[in-house]
């Protein structure tokens, strides 16, 4: 195969500035989130597993982050749902570009594209039951949607940024990209990570032909194909090999271009920052959370923290929790359950939907329980407060991530730093955090209600020593390879 040299010398910035020329950061979200405040949305520092990995390189002096805002929608879509626009991503301590796209485009690339097709493909939930084909309007979506918005974050980046040492490119919501940048920037390094679990060619194969293509070789125009998991790597190849015909070399890992290119395909698994971690712990703000966040969380106590969307599977978590308490009479007074919600992408019905079926179970769960546990046992915090979903999960016996599928899971791995009771993880085997979880969580299948239950059930009743064995173990894990390492092996592959 033909070897292309990644990261050759520095490039010097063209703009004049005579510094060397920025590293770029591109993704669809920016650094700020929002946070619910005295009755509405107000933007703040993400505290998400994107953007806490990306931040510490962003506050280098010769970084530039580029990432997409809308146009502020019409009335009845800003109504429903949450949209980030230049005024809330701009004004920061971070070099943010913000690429800004007309409203309907946004939504067609963000909403229709990435979220309902995309997101919904590679966890393994794309089913006509439930979402709808793709039909004229989802044809339109992508091509006028996602590839538009494509192409415009391409424009605006070759028009702020003539040279750039490197990109660094993030996730499914920028599949076509690199092929794009390759096409101006013919010798940069450049890498695209994917967050989210990628899809075996059999799953790909539901997309139509030239959607699919066009995402296989958009990514291979990087030069490092960046996965969570060997599973992940390993899909990544097979499509190559069985949708576009590449030469692959399995063991290497490697993909030759259609150009010639050696594309390497490379595991990164994410990961947290410890110090930023027991910054957060010992701060102002989980000091103030504390006391009323342990004071709900009762004798034992079951956490889990994430956003509403249909891969999280909640409704089955929670139904677990219900068979729970029918199995255990004898906890039905000292356990409760806390659930802390992040609203999601809450401008698609599929998303409102989850949330509420999620609702509607808890619900019953706690009209029929409530009796008996001298209270609904079950807690919702319909937000995204990272410092009270912190405060819960130190102290809380068992912290449940039952997804049907997961790129990694970040929360297992800061509740590992946190943890101080010791608490005991029941995970998701389809969690990619589950290899790293393994021999110290108990593993559940996420289909499998009983077998959660009964994985809860075994977690409560697990003596402290031996909790504090595994916990113990998976902090290791966890603390060996960090969001640092996460990065800095990137950066290593691409030579910068
Ligand atoms: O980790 C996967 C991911 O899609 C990120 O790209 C994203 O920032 C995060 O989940 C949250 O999703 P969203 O930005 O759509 O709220």
């Amino acid at each position: 195969m033909a070897r292309r040299r990644v990261g050759a010398a520095i490039t010097e910035d063209r703009r004049g500035s005579g510094g060397p020329a920025p590293l770029v950061i591109v993704s669809n979200r920016g650094p700020k989130d929002f946070v619910w405040k005295d009755g509405e949305w107000i933007p703040s520092s993400a505290s998400g597993g994107l953007v806490s990995m990306l931040a510490p390189l962003a506050r280098r002096p010769d970084v530039r982050w580029f990432c997409c805002v809308s146009e502020p929608p019409d009335a009845k879509r800003a109504a429903a749902g949450l949209f980030t626009t230049e005024d809330d991503q701009t004004g920061g301590p971070l070099p943010v570009t913000p690429v800004l796209l007309p409203s309907p485009v946004y939504h067609a690339y963000y909403g229709l594209i990435s979220n309902e097709i995309l997101w919904m493909l590679q966890h393994h939930l794309l089913n006509p039951n439930v979402l709808p084909s793709l039909d004229a309007e989802r044809h339109r979506a992508w091509r006028d949607g996602y590839l538009a918005a494509n192409a415009t974050v391409a424009d605006s980046i070759k028009k702020c940024c003539p040279t750039a040492r490197a990109f660094l490119l993030q996730d499914y919501h920028l599949y076509p990209l690199p092929a794009l940048l390759r096409r101006s920037f013919p010798d940069t390094p450049i890498l695209h990570f994917t967050h989210i679990p990628f899809p075996e060619p059999s799953l790909m194969r539901l997309l139509p032909k030239d959607w699919r293509e066009t995402i296989l070789r958009g990514l291979l125009g990087a030069d490092v194909v960046g996965l969570q998991t060997q599973g992940d790597a390993r899909a990544f190849l097979s499509c190559c090999a069985e949708l576009l015909g590449t030469p692959v070399d399995s063991e290497a890992s490697e993909v030759e271009a259609e150009d010639g290119r050696r594309v390497l395909v490379r595991v990164y698994p994410a990961s947290v920052d410890p110090d930023e971690v027991a910054e957060t712990m010992a701060s102002e703000a989980v000091k103030l959370a504390r006391p009323w966040v342990h004071g709900l969380m009762g004798d034992l106590s079951i956490v889990r923290v994430d956003r509403a969307d249909p891969s999280k599977n909640q409704v089955i978590g929670f139904k677990a929790f219900e068979r729970l308490l029918d199995l255990r009479p004898d906890l039905r007074s000292r356990l409760r359950f806390s659930a802390f919600l992040v609203p999601s992408r809450t401008d698609l019905k599929i998303y409102r939907s989850c949330t509420e079926a999620i609702y509607q179970t808890i619900g019953e769960i706690n009209s029929r329980f409530a009796a008996e546990c001298g209270r609904a046992p079950i807690d919702v915090f319909y937000t995204n407060d990272r410092n009270q979903a912190l405060a819960a999960m130190e102290d809380c016996d068992v912290l449940l991530v039952n997804s049907l599928q997961d790129g990694m899971n970040l929360v297992a791995k800061e509740w590992a730093l946190v943890s101080t009771r010791p608490g005991v993880l029941v995970v998701s085997e389809t969690a990619g955090v589950a290899e790293a979880a393994m021999g110290t969580g108990l593993l559940v299948s996420p289909l499998d209600l009983e077998g959660t239950a009964v994985a809860m059930s075994k977690a409560l009743d697990m003596p402290s020593a031996e909790r504090a064995v595994r916990l113990s173990a998976f902090r290791n894990r966890v603390s060996q390879w960090t969001a640092k390492d996460w990065l800095s092996a990137q950066l290593a592959d691409l030579g910068v």
